[in-house]
């Protein structure tokens, strides 16, 4: 383990977050990051220029009567939080940012592979606002990859939060730093059952999102985008509450266009291992548009494409978290088929950015969120490892032989090109994606280094 070095970093305000606040972090290693330039106090360890080389040091935006501003340095530290391996007296950090400021702190005691919980929590200081501009939002899905996210902007941003979750895919761990806020509750329910309560705005994200997840139970799947979307815009309709889906560009199947634009009816195998989901969702945003149409419930549609990021779920398959981890393990980098099939990845700060100003904007047409930098799965297989490889050694643990790129049959209807055309989410929100891939698989392996580290993977 490297030695640590002690920073102090201070965490200026936004606006939109109460007053500055001061965090005690250390990092380890030498040099973090090679485009590390100085004066940098707000970075932690992780680089911070957009892909125009300017610094993201804040997310969100103040648009639609809607400020969504939030400092990129406290939402890290809600899931770049440290875990510390106790060994005798000395405790360790393991992630290499000091003590947790926020949430309670657990214990990871490495000789014994237990972890000891306290129930003492101190929360991130959330925006203080007026009752007439604070707003009681639920958020289905809110304990999965995407929603974790939301969530934590929402509640930075001083809302009420009410998360519904049946924890399938989900898990309480990643929301739990809210827990026992006065501005939060968590639910544990299913989606396919109705579900009462008074909101002004509904994020509907409930679904798994992953083939081997969505595949698992494939009649369940579609029950909870048919159900599910069902229950959730009935209660929108009784409570009058704005309605957000997230959709998806499964809804394009392997398309026969390219950019996909919202305009594209889609290309989809209805009776293939990926209808489930696809199918699922596009009858679901037949529903949403049904309910605009017969019962003027106001609605949201966000289709959205590959998004990676810390929290998701390390297990279930998806491309990004696959080679990171094979990666950091040491392990062959698995490609299906012969790599040249292309993808486009976005950050999940560009997508929760997205679905806040679509939630909060005039646009009611379907709209795409994604990044329009397409990959060959190959090329980025390549970039991953490269990272990764930059990392450990930053770390002083790299592997003892770089990891081989090996492939694999591909599977059944696997899309061979995919990348988002968002021509309409640049007109009607003025949005369009800040993070680099490359900044994303830096955060993501930290993250994945820390579960590695704690015992969890
Ligand atoms: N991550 C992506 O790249 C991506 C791309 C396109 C669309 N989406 C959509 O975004 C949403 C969130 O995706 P994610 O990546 O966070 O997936 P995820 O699997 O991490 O999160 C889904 C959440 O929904 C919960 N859930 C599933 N079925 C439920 C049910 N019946 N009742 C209540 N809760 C249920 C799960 O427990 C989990 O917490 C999904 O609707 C997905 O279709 C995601």
């Amino acid at each position: 383990m490297p030695a640590q070095q002690e920073v102090c970093i201070l965490l200026q305000s936004s606006g939109s977050i109460p007053s500055p606040q001061k965090i005690n972090a250390s990092f380890s290693g030498a040099e973090p990051f090679k485009d590390f330039s100085d004066g940098d106090e707000l970075t932690l360890f992780v680089s911070s220029r957009s892909r125009n080389q300017e610094k993201i040091t804040e997310v969100g935006a103040n648009r639609f009567g809607f400020d969504s501003r939030v400092q990129v340095d406290t939402l890290r530290s809600l899931y770049l939080t440290p875990a510390f391996i106790k060994e005798g007296n000395k405790e360790t950090d393991i992630a290499g940012v000091g003590h947790k400021d926020y949430g309670s702190e657990s214990t990871y005691f490495k000789e014994t592979d237990s972890i000891q919980y306290t129930t003492v929590a101190k929360f991130p200081p959330v925006k203080n606002l007026p009752n007439t501009e604070r707003k009681r939002i639920l958020v289905t899905g809110g304990a999965g990859f995407v929603g974790s996210h939301l969530v934590d902007r929402l509640m930075l941003l001083g809302h009420e939060v009410t998360v519904l979750d049946n924890f399938f895919t989900g898990s309480r761990t990643t929301v739990s730093h809210w827990v026992g806020h006065p501005n939060f509750e968590m639910v544990r329910h299913d989606v396919v059952n109705p579900f009462l309560i008074e909101v002004d705005q509904i994020y509907h994200l409930a679904c798994p999102a992953s083939p081997p997840h969505y595949q698992y139970n494939a009649v369940k799947t579609i029950k909870t985008s048919f159900m599910g979307t069902l229950n959730m815009l009935g209660l929108a309709k009784r409570t009058k509450a704005r309605f957000l889906i997230t959709s998806t560009s499964e809804v394009y199947g392997d398309p026969e266009e390219h950019p996909q634009r919202e305009e594209y009816w889609g290309h989809v195998n209805c009776i293939g291992p990926r209808a489930c989901y696809d199918e699922g969702k596009r009858v679901a945003e037949t529903l949403t548009y049904g309910y605009q149409r017969q019962d003027g419930v106001d609605v949201r549609v966000a289709r959205i494409f590959n998004t990676f990021g810390p929290r998701m779920n390390p297990y279930d398959g998806r491309v990004v978290s696959n080679f990171i981890i094979q990666a950091l393990k040491g392990q062959d980098m698995t490609v299906y088929g012969d790599g040249n099939q292309t993808r486009s990845f976005q950050y999940v700060h560009d997508l929760i950015d997205g679905l806040i100003l679509l939630m909060n904007g005039d646009e009611t047409r379907p709209t795409n969120i994604g990044s329009s930098h397409e990959f060959t799965i190959m090329e980025f297989a390549e970039a991953v490892r490269d990272i990764v490889e930059q990392i450990q050694k930053d770390e002083g643990v790299a592997n003892p032989k770089r990891v081989n790129i090996i492939h694999k049959e591909m599977p059944i209807d696997d899309p061979q090109r995919r990348r988002a055309d968002t021509a309409r989410a640049k007109e009607a929100l003025q949005w369009q994606p800040r993070w680099s891939v490359r900044q994303g698989v830096e955060e993501m392996a930290r993250y994945y280094m820390k579960q590695i580290a704690e015992g969890k993977l």
